[in-house]
């Protein structure tokens, strides 16, 4: 598992140019599997929601269009600089005041009550946990008793295709445009080096129940790069 400490500092030096990164080297597929995170928690009405780990605030820009319902949606991350780009954008699309907020807060140590939230996503988060197990039971605790909660991650490549192509293409591409574009190399080759490693969707299933939850369900997004893990409380 990755050390706190060093994942709060890597993501604060790639702000900048995080999102550009996002859309080159998910080839244009990120938004449409954020759009599916956001479709997948689009059940039941929710009231209140969570965007842990919001990054630059794209899944909360999401949500807060197509769930026009909501009461209060926080986004929530640890580094600072992404809170900052993420009030940001939430400022530009929606200027009047509304019902988000940010919160810089660590996923392990949510400031925020037991059984909070009707919905929870985080999209490409849970990968960076120190302690995922940690991490797993927190998330159930801030959600209500028949809660929901969506997790886009990625996952090891599997099968003939994405051995043969995905995993050279992990090894190269990330780290050459990580540092030609945003002087980051060290994120970047963690990006796929945490990606190979990262648990199977099986384990996370496993994962998902060991935490507490109901009726976790994995469904595999362009060809099984990334997995949308869906749960009941
Ligand atoms: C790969 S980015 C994903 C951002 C955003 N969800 C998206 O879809 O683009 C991972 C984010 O998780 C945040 N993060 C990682 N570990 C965290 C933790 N323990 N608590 C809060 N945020 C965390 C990082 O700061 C970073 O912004």
């Amino acid at each position: 598992m990755p050390r706190a400490a060093d994942i709060n500092r890597m993501f604060g030096g790639i702000v900048e140019r995080y999102d550009l990164l996002n859309r080159l080297l998910s080839l244009g597929r990120d938004s449409y599997w954020r759009r599916e995170l956001t479709r997948a928690l689009q059940v039941d009405e929710p009231r209140q929601a969570l965007d842990l780990c919001c990054g630059t605030g794209d899944v909360a820009l999401s949500l807060l269009k197509s769930l026009p319902g909501l009461e209060r949606l926080v986004a929530a991350d640890f580094v600072l600089p992404m809170c900052a780009a993420a009030a940001g954008k939430l400022r530009a699309r929606y200027p009047e005041p509304g019902v988000s907020s940010l919160a810089c807060a660590d996923a392990l140590r949510l400031p925020f009550g037991t059984e909070t939230f009707d919905i929870v996503s985080v999209a490409f988060g849970v990968r960076n946990f120190e302690n995922l197990e940690r991490g797993l039971a927190e998330i159930a605790r801030v959600l209500k008793a028949d809660g929901r909660v969506g997790i886009l991650e990625f996952a090891p490549p599997e099968g003939r295709l994405l051995r043969l192509v995905y995993r050279p293409y992990l090894r190269l591409f990330p780290p050459l445009l990580g540092k030609l574009l945003a002087g980051a190399e060290g994120a970047y080759g963690y990006l796929s080096a945490s990606i190979q490693s990262f648990l199977r969707p099986s384990s996370m299933l496993a994962a998902l129940e060991k935490a507490g939850f109901h009726d976790p369900h994995a469904r595999k997004l362009t060809l099984g790069v990334t997995y949308l893990y869906t749960a009941s409380r």
